[in-house]
């Protein structure tokens, strides 16, 4: 995202999750800080609309990337400090952000899909569709704060493991 608040200019993407921003359960991930320079809403939001953008323009459904977007990481932990006897943050938080979706909204099977998968990279759960590689993709890319041509690299790295994830 260009500018942090470039979103709430946008009429069309903001119908799109409404309903949802207003819910206090999202809202909350204002109190969870994600990385040094952003708090897990601000993350969320950026990660939803650089991938909706990005759905858009590709013509797939960028209802489902918007809202699932959105969802990704709705839990309420710091991960930094909490740790796991069952896995690795990275397996764990997809599940809980799904289950605390899941008592927000109705969610598709590919809204599903988006939340559950959005680690493809450092987890071997594979996307069923584009729009969960795009987002797994926005995430990272939104985390890391990299520019144009690395990203260009990963999402060549990335279609190649999925490729072949597919073919297996
Ligand atoms: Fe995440
Ligand atoms: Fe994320």
């Amino acid at each position: 995202m260009k500018a942090r608040n470039e979103w709430r200019n946008d009429k069309e993407y903001v119908a799109l999750v409404a309903d949802l921003l207003r819910q206090p359960a999202v809202q909350k991930l204002a109190d969870y800080t994600q990385h040094h320079h952003s708090d897990r809403l601000q993350h969320s939001i950026a990660v939803s609309y650089d991938s909706y953008r990005i759905a858009k323009r590709l013509h797939l459904d960028y209802v489902s990337t918007a809202r699932a977007g959105l969802l990704h990481d709705l839990f309420y932990y710091d991960w930094r400090t909490t740790k796991f006897d069952l896995g690795t943050h990275a397996f764990i938080h997809p599940r809980v952000a799904l289950r605390n979706a899941e008592k927000l909204t109705r969610l598709n099977s590919k809204e599903r899909d988006i939340i559950l998968k959005h680690m493809f990279g450092a987890t071997l759960a594979v996307p069923k569709y584009a729009e969960s590689l795009i987002v797994s993709l926005v995430d990272d890319y939104e985390a890391e704060h990299e520019f144009f041509s690395p990203l260009k690299k990963k999402l060549h790295q990335r279609m190649k493991k999925y490729r072949l994830a597919k073919i297996n």
